[in-house]
């Protein structure tokens, strides 16, 4: 039998588990193939004994409906970066790639398709480098890769923030309120513009765009009439004022994980519009991983469908070093080097960005 290997990187995202049957269902297609995944990402290879899980037609039955992902993830470590206990009671990092490439040789891997991020992708990208037989896909709930024209988790994410929004609308308009709902969107702001558009929130701050609290306010403002009326604000986590910080929460501090940790944007926005003299009364609703956990909405389904039948047939076709995409009409591929280049931001003058202010959204600025 010929061994492909799947691993799910870094943060989970709504249709992981759609990817990973459609590469099981594609190469149950191939008399010769047999599909195996790492648990919680390389972790399974890497550790002793080894944790791999044999995924066949009966493990993956059904589970393009669920959320999360069968095999495990994690967003801490590596093979470049395993997190290891120095004498000193300190930690520090080990480079334990080359013992993995060797038991991927002893337990006859000859491929590895790695669903994942701009992290898991660079990681991807390093292995390729050593010798690695590995294909890319990507994932990202915060659709923030620019080599693809969307990922799978995104629209997902999408519709939990706008029927947040649509549930906030109906408080906020009882009791007079600010209501301000904080979404994941650590660089980018594509959720929190989707969901300011679609739920028709007041304002949207979002990464790309620093904010000017005191105009902000004016917006807020202008939606009160003797002291009747709400306002929505959509903040993306990763908001920031001008020439400010992000909101972060440094002394959740766990070993492994190198990301900054992004928290309170909601909690620091309401403080900040309260001292710049906002008289009405603000609540805060912080969304958190309900965007990421649950079901897959029809469309993540079917371009995670759509992504791992390309992933296993570019194995097939021995296209390595490449990230699966989505050019519309078309799932292609880049090379995992053009796919980690740069970020997809939202741009000032992005069409969305035009159409939020068409209909009157405020970005702050
Ligand atoms: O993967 C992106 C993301 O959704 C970011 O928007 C967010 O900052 C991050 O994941 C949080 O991940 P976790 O809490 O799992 O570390």
């Amino acid at each position: 039998m010929r061994r492909v290997l799947v691993v799910t990187g870094g943060g989970d995202c709504p249709g992981l588990n759609a990817v990973i049957r459609a590469i099981v269902k594609r190469a149950s297609k191939e008399k010769d193939w047999e599909v195996v995944g790492s648990i919680e990402a390389y972790n399974g290879i890497l550790r002793e004994p080894t944790e791999i899980m044999i995924l066949d037609d009966a493990a993956v039955s059904g589970i393009h409906i669920r959320g999360g992902t069968i095999i495990g993830t994690t967003n801490k470590g590596g093979p470049f970066a395993w997190p290891v206990k120095l004498p000193d009671g300190t930690w520090g990092e080990a480079d334990r790639s080359d013992e993995m490439l060797r038991k991927l040789q002893y337990l006859g891997i000859e491929a590895v398709i790695s669903i994942g991020g701009e992290g898991s992708q660079r990681i991807s990208q390093m292995l390729y480098e050593k010798g690695c037989n590995i294909i890319g896909v990507p994932k990202t709930i915060d659709n923030d890769l620019s080599a693809t024209d969307v990922t799978f988790g995104f629209q997902t994410s999408v519709q939990v923030a706008t029927e947040a929004v649509d549930k906030l609308v109906t408080t906020a308009a009882s009791h007079n309120r600010v209501f301000i709902l904080e979404v994941m969107g650590r660089y980018a702001g594509w959720i929190a513009l989707n969901a300011a558009i679609a739920g028709g929130a007041e304002v949207c701050l979002i990464p790309e765009i620093e904010y000017d609290i005191n105009k902000v306010l004016d917006k807020v403002n202008s939606r009160f009439s003797r002291d009747r009326g709400f306002a929505i604000i959509v903040v993306a986590e990763g908001a920031r004022p001008k020439g400010g910080e992000f909101a972060t929460n440094a002394t959740d501090q766990v070993v492994g994980y190198n990301n900054l940790k992004l928290a309170g944007a909601a909690a620091k926005l309401k403080q900040e519009l309260m001292i710049a003299g906002c008289k009405y009364d603000i609540r805060e609703t912080v969304l958190g991983h309900l965007q990421r956990g649950g079901v897959p909405v029809a469309y993540d389904r079917v371009l995670a469908t759509q992504f791992g039948v390309k992933a296993f047939e570019m194995v097939l076709e021995g296209k390595f070093g490449r990230m699966v995409n989505y050019r519309h009409p078309n799932v292609g591929s880049v090379s995992l080097l053009e796919a980690i280049e740069q970020y997809n931001f939202v741009k000032p003058d992005d069409a969305l960005v035009t159409a939020a202010r068409g209909v009157g959204i405020s970005f702050g600025d």
